[in-house]
């Protein structure tokens, strides 16, 4: 899809990805583009800069974005493009609160079904749109530093499989987007798995370009790092051995936390 003429709607697009690819999407003349987040003062910041609108969104509250859609729908008529991409992380394993996992199961899949409840329906009515979903490479792969994170991204993209399979023959595109590193706030600078991941990051421009250009192809991955193809191939090919491989960088990580918590320990190793 072209998205000259298109109304777009873009939910977490005041900073990071989503504001890289409203800027970027903003290049291609589209008719309107809205930019939900809940992080207004940035998402003014942004719509100011490149001619959207703001609206204030929890993309965990289903009234809001029924709300947000209502608010385009009155402002443009119709919407052609929904970019979900609002997410958020937590650290650790299964020991983190309740309260947490459901925070983020709330934010990383139900946000995407509020939308697409609020939306599908008159995309496929109106002849067809697009519909993106940011996921992860810890969606396909893993996130050794959190599992509600591993979980719940792995939720995006199985929802995002089950759209497509439902709604292309319909005309509906669905794309999923599953970066790793990508050099925003997300990525916690203080914690060594976010590190490793800064270390192979790419910028959000890049992610947005790629993004542009799975749009244009009208194909479902987007994978802004080539590396993540190859362990998911590698995954399909030889489970255990990924998972062998993974509990290996994990076991390498712990270490390198263990060093850091005595100060005169000499290693060179690094991640
Ligand atoms: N940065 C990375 O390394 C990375 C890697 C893979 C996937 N992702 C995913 O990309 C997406 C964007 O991440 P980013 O790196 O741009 O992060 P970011 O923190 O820079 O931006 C996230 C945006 O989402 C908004 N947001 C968060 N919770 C919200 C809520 N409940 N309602 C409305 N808005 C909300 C924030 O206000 C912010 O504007 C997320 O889904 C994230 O999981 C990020």
């Amino acid at each position: 899809m072209e998205l000259s003429g298109r109304v777009v709607l873009v939910t977490g697009g005041a900073n990071g990805i989503g504001r890289a690819l409203c800027q970027r999407i903003a290049r291609e003349q589209p008719r309107g583009i809205v930019i939900a987040d809940r992080d207004l003062a940035n998402a003014e910041l942004v719509a100011r800069e490149i001619g959207a609108t703001a609206v204030v969104c929890d993309v965990s509250c289903e009234a809001d974005i029924q709300s947000v859609v209502q608010q385009t729908r009155d402002l443009f008529e119709r919407i052609d493009v929904v970019i979900s991409n609002a997410g958020v992380t937590i650290k650790g394993g299964f020991e983190a609160p309740d309260e947490d996992w459901n925070r983020l199961w709330q934010i990383n899949v139900m946000a995407h079904v509020y939308l697409s409840r609020a939306t599908v329906p008159a995309l496929i009515e109106q002849g067809g749109g697009t519909f993106v979903i940011t996921a992860s490479a810890a969606g396909l792969l893993t996130e050794i530093g959190s599992a509600a994170y591993s979980v719940t991204k792995h939720g995006a993209v199985a929802f995002a499989e089950w759209l497509s399979v439902h709604y292309r023959n319909r005309g509906l595109n669905v794309a999923c987007l599953c970066p790793a590193g990508v050099a925003t706030d997300f990525l916690d600078m203080e914690d060594p798995i976010h590190q490793f991941l800064h270390f192979m990051s790419v910028t959000p421009e890049h992610v947005a370009e790629c993004v542009i250009e799975v749009l244009r192809n009208e194909t479902f991955l987007v994978l802004p790092q080539p590396d993540v193809k190859e362990f998911f191939q590698f995954k399909t090919q030889n489970y255990d051995q990924w998972l062998h491989n993974f509990a290996h960088v994990h076991t390498r990580i712990q270490k390198r936390l263990a060093r850091r918590a005595v100060p005169d320990a000499k290693s060179s190793e690094t991640l």
